[in-house]
């Protein structure tokens, strides 16, 4: 862990039912404990995996402690964040869980505060995640950010357009090749977050899939090839930066249907490239994924750095940090729902933030990282 340690930060107490609970950074010596609270949570029990991700994959950790055991845990991943043509920072949250025993007693909102609490002394802007459930999330401010569009199409039915040979197949060791690509491509979208080289070598070494790689002059793809669902190809990830690069790689998926699969799927954060080729039979399927959560943290370093200031709004914070949570909720809007309204993701009904509207939305919102 790179960030806080409790030396640096006194350890807060809050109320969990009868007893008190101490929230503090996780350190090195409570992790065979904190290992523990997140196997039962997330039934996934490589201890060696967790302490990578513990340790090295976050920044840090934080944990709401009892009798010095880690009964609630969240850790944060800081993530380089596209938005309005600006990098900001942005606290990512991942692997938050409470023991058995101990939920509902507001053990993890504790956490969560103090996250947000740190994040904010930071002058971090922004703070996302990948919710389990929207509506637990939206009671500590973040709103849904983007909507992603899974395709499956048969694959004798893609067009034949495009020219499959302008992909080349790189090794798993040279994925470094896809990053200048990964890198532009994230440009184009809002809340799109940047990966770093350790963020590539985790994404491709997990242990229940096998990926192959395809670089194009301006795309990229990632296959899983590891036990397909009736022999349908996953496309992990398949970023364009052209009309070209997407055609081209519709031509590869189609000539990979051969023999070894009847059809592809892959996730798009516009159907636009896709329906001007016309509707085909069978037509693809498409499927509207919820995306990313989001919202803002420090709301002044947001709104300078954003290049937003002569639109900033007072936000209505539930958790009391980018705004008050007792000022005028019906009108003023919510931490996630100033990305919403700035992205023109979502139109305002009524709030006081009509100004802020589509201030930022040249591009689409999208986020394929998952943590
Ligand atoms: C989901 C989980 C993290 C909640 O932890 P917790 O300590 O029980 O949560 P809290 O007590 O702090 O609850 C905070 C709020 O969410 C509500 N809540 C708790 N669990 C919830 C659930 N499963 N679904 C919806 N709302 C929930 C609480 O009622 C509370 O609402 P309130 O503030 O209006 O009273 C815990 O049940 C867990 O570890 N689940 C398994 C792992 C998991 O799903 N992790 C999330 C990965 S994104």
């Amino acid at each position: 862990m790179t960030q806080p340690s409790t030396d640096a930060i006194p350890a807060l107490k809050v109320r969990a039912g009868k007893t008190d609970a101490v929230i503090r950074s996780v350190e090195r010596g409570d992790f065979s404990l904190a290992v523990e609270t997140w196997k039962t949570a997330f039934g996934f029990t490589d201890e060696e995996r967790w302490k990578k991700f513990a340790f090295e994959v976050s920044d840090y950790a934080v944990g709401a402690f009892i009798d010095d055991y880690p009964h609630a845990l969240a850790t944060v991943i800081m993530f380089d964040c596209n938005f309005n043509g600006h990098l900001i920072k942005c606290g990512g949250i991942a692997g938050v869980a409470c023991s058995p025993p101990m939920r509902r007693k507001g053990l993890v909102r504790a956490v969560l505060q103090e996250v947000l609490n740190r994040l904010n002394d930071q002058k971090v802007e922004i703070s996302a995640l990948w919710p389990f459930s929207y509506p637990f999330y939206e009671k500590m401010g973040y709103s849904l950010t983007d909507l992603q569009y899974e395709v499956s199409q048969n694959v004798d039915a893609i067009p034949p357009v495009g020219d499959s040979s302008r992909f080349k197949p790189v090794k798993l060791d040279d994925y470094e090749k896809l990053m200048p690509v990964h890198q532009r491509w994230t440009k184009t979208f809002n809340l799109s977050l940047e990966r770093n080289s350790y963020r590539w070598q985790r994404q491709l070494t997990r242990p229940e899939r096998q990926f192959v790689l395809y670089l194009h002059e301006d795309g990229y793809m990632i296959w899983n090839l590891q036990d397909p669902e009736n022999r349908t190809l996953e496309v992990v990830e398949w970023a364009y930066l052209t009309e070209q690069a997407f055609h081209d790689g519709l031509a590869l998926i189609k000539n990979c249907g051969q023999l070894a699969f009847d059809s592809a799927k892959w996730v798009m954060p516009v159907l636009d490239p896709l329906l001007r080729l016309g509707v085909s039979y069978p037509p693809a399927r498409v499927n509207v994924r919820y995306g990313m959560m989001s919202r803002v943290v420090n709301s002044e370093a947001f709104f300078k750095n954003c290049s937003l200031d002569a639109h900033k709004v007072e936000i209505c914070d539930p958790m009391g940090i980018s705004g008050s949570a007792n000022i005028d909720g019906g009108i003023r809007p919510g931490p996630g729902e100033v990305l919403q309204i700035a992205a023109g993701f979502m139109k305002p009904s009524g709030h006081v933030a009509e100004s802020l509207y589509k201030k930022a939305a040249n591009v689409a919102t999208f986020s394929i990282e998952q943590y």
